[in-house]
This record gives structure tokens, sequence and C-alpha cells, in this order.
């Protein structure tokens, strides 16, 4: 099958390509990029005329539910909520029920991946099992399986000792490990980022501690092993500071950031939303911005939408029993496009780079540019598009955002995975649920 996505403006930052040309996608695979270029007879044409073509966007972090809490997700519900976002590759969190621990868990999510996924599904096993952080989750058979990281994600491993064996192991299998970087005796009770509003609010806070000491520890035992270390969800100026150090030194450190660290500040709880809860929790003005400038220069590698969908119920209850998370999928590169690229926080050309080719480094997937030969997964922006984020219309099960209400400019237009359109205009027309 092909397709042709004629007069766009392309931008494939892993190629330093930024100008008008023509992408040319055959068996699903990118065959051509350049100006004007020829199709085989029955190719699909698509007209990209004013708009931005880009390599498929890449979410590495994202809770799809499935097995066990298909009441908040499921793949099919959580790859049709990526397709429509932009997203090409989603790379799903193992704390579901069971646990991805085993390889029967992971061959599971990929067969409904097959079955009814509307984009690309990468899963991440677990650092150990059960989430349990008390012994190793079967890291090898894991691997083998098609797990392409390790994360106990949603609570950080705590023993230093253990985590050095699991980055041990992972070196083995050529694998990272993402950390959730949360000192747990300092967080415990916390319900918002520690600091003026916290105490203004009289609600138990999070100190930013909590992130700087675990990204710490977490340098250090990348450097002692040699193995990649990814942060998720940075938050913080301190962690900003460490990563970047690392990084300068050479340890394999790399860190992702969510688009509601880079817009939202801890003033948002002041309306006590459980949709602003979550893990970590929104910070400082200081911290916002520390975490811009990181996008910018590299530090932070990509933009990740720690897509957490969760029912109402798990959200309906005080602040200190609601469940930690938002969705992102649908709202990620909208607001991307709005608050950081329109508002000059990023230009076009960086953001993009955060959402392909950062991503895909992190943890070595295929895609991420518009190479030939490579997955024939495109992502098309319409930067003009004005529209107000509306929960309802989600394709996610999760209505959970503190966005319902913002207006924005800009949208992705369409997704295109291994050459087949899955999104065209809001309209999700892949998997085998459409
Ligand atoms: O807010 C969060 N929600 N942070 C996490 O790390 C886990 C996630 C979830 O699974 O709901």
């Amino acid at each position: 099958m092909s397709l042709l996505i004629r007069n766009g403006r392309v931008i494939d930052p892993a190629n330093g390509l930024d100008g008008p040309a023509d992408v040319l996608i055959v068996d699903g695979l990118v065959s051509r990029v350049g100006p004007r270029l020829e199709a085989p007879a029955g190719t699909a044409t698509i007209d990209a005329g004013g708009r931005v073509v880009a390599p498929g966007f890449i979410d590495i972090h994202v809770h799809l539910r499935e097995p066990g809490y298909e009441y908040k997700e499921t793949v099919a519900t959580g790859t049709r909520a990526a397709a429509a976002g932009g997203f090409t590759a989603v790379a799903a969190m193992a704390n579901t029920s069971p646990v991805n621990d085993t390889r029967a868990v992971t061959d599971y999510v990929l067969a409904e991946a097959r079955a009814r996924g509307a984009v690309r599904v990468y899963p991440i096993g677990a650092v150990t099992r059960g989430l349990k952080g008390a012994e190793l989750a079967e890291l090898g058979e894991l691997a083998e399986a098609g797990c392409v990281a390790y994360s106990d994600d949603g609570r950080p491993v705590v023993s230093s000792a253990l985590l050095r064996r699991a980055l041990e192991y992972a070196q083995a299998f050529g694998k990272p490990i993402i950390s959730h970087a949360e000192e747990v005796t300092l967080a415990e009770g916390g319900v918002m980022h520690e600091g003026f509003v916290s105490t203004d609010l009289g609600l138990r806070g999070i100190p930013a501690a909590a992130e700087e000491i675990m990204v710490a520890r977490d340098v250090a035992l990348a450097e002692l092993t040699g193995t990649r270390v990814h942060i998720a969800h940075v938050s913080t100026a301190a962690a900003v500071r460490l990563l970047r150090e690392a990084k300068a030194r050479g340890v394999p450190v790399t860190g992702e950031v969510t688009p509601h660290h880079l817009l939202l500040t801890d003033e948002t709880m002041r309306r006590y939303d459980a949709n602003a809860k979550m893990a970590p929790p929104l910070r400082s003005k200081r911290d916002v911005e520390a975490c811009r400038e990181a996008l910018a220069d590299g530090t932070l590698d990509a933009i990740a939408t720690d897509h957490a969908p969760h029912a109402l119920s798990d959200k309906e209850v005080e602040l200190e029993h609601a469940a930690n998370g938002i969705v992102g999928l649908e709202t990620a590169v909208a607001l991307c496009l709005t608050h950081l690229v329109r508002e000059r926080v990023l230009d076009l050309p960086t953001l993009v780079a955060r959402l392909t080719v950062g991503p895909a480094r992190v943890l070595e997937l295929p895609g991420g540019s518009l190479r030939p030969g490579g997955p024939g997964d495109v992502t098309i922006l319409d930067l003009e598009r004005e529209h107000v984020i509306d929960p309802a219309r989600f394709h996610s099960k999760g209505r959970n955002t503190p966005f319902g209400g913002w207006r924005c400019v800009g949208a992705p237009w369409m997704t295109v995975v291994a050459g087949r359109v899955v999104m065209q205009e809001g309209r999700v027309t892949g998997g085998p649920a459409s």
C-alpha cells in the first residue's frame, strides 16, 4: 500500500530537514522524501499544502490499563486516543493487573495491540515482581517477549541494591530502566507540591527534594553500572540540574517532561480539583521555567504525556484519596503548539524533535525520523486550527484533565501509521474497532 503526502512543510529534525517536500510511503515504509515526487500508479495522495508534515509522534509514557483496569482504558481506546492526538506509537507502562512482569502479560498486550490497536504499542516490563520492590521481574523473558524497557512507574524501586542488580541485568538485555523518581518517605501522604500554596491551602505537600534525592541516586547507579536510566516525568529545577550535570559528565541518563509540568503550577491546586493531582505534583513557577529551559536545550530529551486515565469514581473523592494522574494523549500536541510554540518557549522544529527523534532515541525505537527504509509513520499538523478542549469528546475512557475548556490554536490534522491513515481531522479511522 502506497501513500504520497504532497506539498507540506516537512520538519524532520533527525535529518536536519525543514522545508517544502513530498513524502512517499511504499509498503508501510518511508520510500523517499523530496520535491515533487512521482508516485507509482495506484498511490493514494494526500494534499498537505499549508500544513506541517513530521515523523510520527512517539509517546514513551502511557498507561493503557489493560489487562485489569478496562473500566479506565483499554488497548483499543488508549490507542484510538493516541491516534486522535497525533501519536503513531506509545510505550505502555507495566502497572496493570496482573502487572506486566512476565511474558504472558507482554504477549497479551501485544496481541491486543495487533487485534485492536490503532497505533503501535511498545510494552514496558516491570523491574520488580508485582511492582512490589522485593524481587526482580523476569527481565530476560520480558525483553525476549518484546518489552522495550523496564519500569515500576507509579512507584520507585526503593531498594538501591535491587535497582543496582536490575541495572546490571538490564544491561545484558540492552534495555534502559525508567525511574519514577520519588522518595517515598518524603512523599507519603502528600497531595500536592510543598510550598507557599500548600501551606496557604493547608494541604500536605510533597517537597521537591523527594524527586531530587531519587534522581541523584539514580544518576549514581547509572554511573556505577553503566546502564541507561531514563527519568520519567521530571518536574523540578533540582532534578534538571542533576541531569544536566550528569549528561555533561557522560553518565547514560535521559529525561522526559509532561505537558502539564510545562504548563501548570501548584497554583492550579487552589481549585481543589483532583484532576490537577498527579505524581509528581504540579510544581512552582521556578520549576516550570527550569523544565522549559531543559527541554529547549536538550537536557530533557522528550515530551511524554504520562497519559493516566481514571474513572470518575477514582477522582470524585477527597483529594487525599483521589487517584494520581491525568489523561494527556488527546491534549498534548495542541497544548504544546499553543503554549510552547506560539508563546515562543520552543521553536517548532525543537518541539517536533522532542516528540520524535528524542523519544525514539531514549527507548531505541524504530521511527522518529523520515529516513528512507524506516517506518512509514507520519503526523501532520494544522497550525491554525482553533478549538476548545472538550473532555466529553475524548476517545480515551478517561475524562480526567485540568485542561477542559482551554482554547488551542494548532492541532494534529492527520495520523499515519505504516502508510495507513488512522486519524483525519479528529476522526479516528484506524484499528479494527473503528
Ligand atoms: O500521576 C500518575 N499516575 N503518576 C504515575 O506515576 C502513575 C500514574 C498512574 O498509573 O495513574
